[in-house]
């Protein structure tokens, strides 16, 4: 399983955002994009998932070419996708049940029954049993996280997208949200793509690292590869920290 990003261009006005980019994610690594804030990963997710148009260039789904879909055919790749956005973008005027079930609603057949079933597994597998009737304001950030994972998972997706899982959380919650991603992605064999700048999460869990700078892809390769890499700027954006400083020695 694969999807593949070829020669993709996307501008916003006279802003050239992403330049002739082309990587391919492979299912069975954690797949990490990286970069500074702004650099434009949370663009190439939106572009790859269809939210947003390319200017050029292809985005490839196990040999089905997205890009050259119609809305009507994108359906169908759009139901195996999961995403987790930047932010988590729950629905606030929905409970933590209703907002998981929002796509089971839209997209499947199943009975009320199994929805719910559907609902309490994905809430068991993030570790959230007995939330549903709260409201995600009535969540803490941590739970909001784990929540839109559950929601992210709910339709047995093929392929995840998440944007920024574990910003805002403490190093611990951190660590427990990248963990979950990692067990649900190898447990469900699902093709995950993880935007991140979280350099815990880099050298944990990078084993297929993307690193997005001046819209290009400008550095790929494995966490093992990130301590010798001849590049100013990517080193200047991965041992920007004291701590990160030291493990480059
Ligand atoms: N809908 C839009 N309209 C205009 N410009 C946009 C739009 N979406 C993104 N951009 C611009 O594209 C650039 C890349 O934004 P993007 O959100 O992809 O960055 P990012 O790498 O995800 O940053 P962060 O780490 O802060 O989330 C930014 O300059 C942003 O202003
Ligand atoms: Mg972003």
């Amino acid at each position: 399983m694969k999807i593949e990003v070829k020669n993709i261009y996307k501008s916003f006005g006279n802003k050239q955002v992403l330049e002739d980019v082309s990587v391919t994610f492979e299912k069975g690594k954690m797949n990490l994009v990286i970069g500074g804030s702004g650099s434009g990963k949370t663009v190439l997710i939106k572009c790859m998932v269809g939210l947003y148009e390319v200017d050029k260039g292809q985005i490839v789904y196990d040999d089905r070419n997205f890009s050259d879909m119609d809305f009507k055919e994108r359906k169908h790749i759009r139901q195996e996708i999961g995403m987790v956005f930047q932010g988590g973008a729950l629905f606030d005027s929905l409970n933590v049940e209703k907002n998981i079930m929002f796509g089971l609603n839209m997209f499947s057949t199943m009975s009320r029954e199994e929805k719910l079933d559907r609902v309490n597994f994905c809430l068991q597998r993030v570790n959230l049993p007995n939330v549903n009737k709260l409201f995600p304001s009535e969540l803490s950030g941590g739970m909001k996280k784990r929540v839109a994972i559950a929601r992210a998972i709910a339709m047995k997706p093929k392929y995840l997208f998440c944007d920024e899982p574990n910003s805002g959380l403490d190093p611990r919650t951190s660590i427990v949200i990248d963990n979950l991603i990692e067990e649900i992605t190898k447990e469900f064999d699902i093709l995950t793509i993880i935007n991140t700048h979280d350099m815990n999460t880099v050298v944990e869990m990078g084993e297929n690292i993307v690193y997005i700078h001046k819209g290009k892809v400008w550095w790929e390769g494995t966490n093992h590869e990130i301590y010798d890499v001849d590049n100013k700027e990517f080193n200047d954006f991965i041992f920007a920290s004291r701590i990160m400083k030291k493990l480059k020695k």
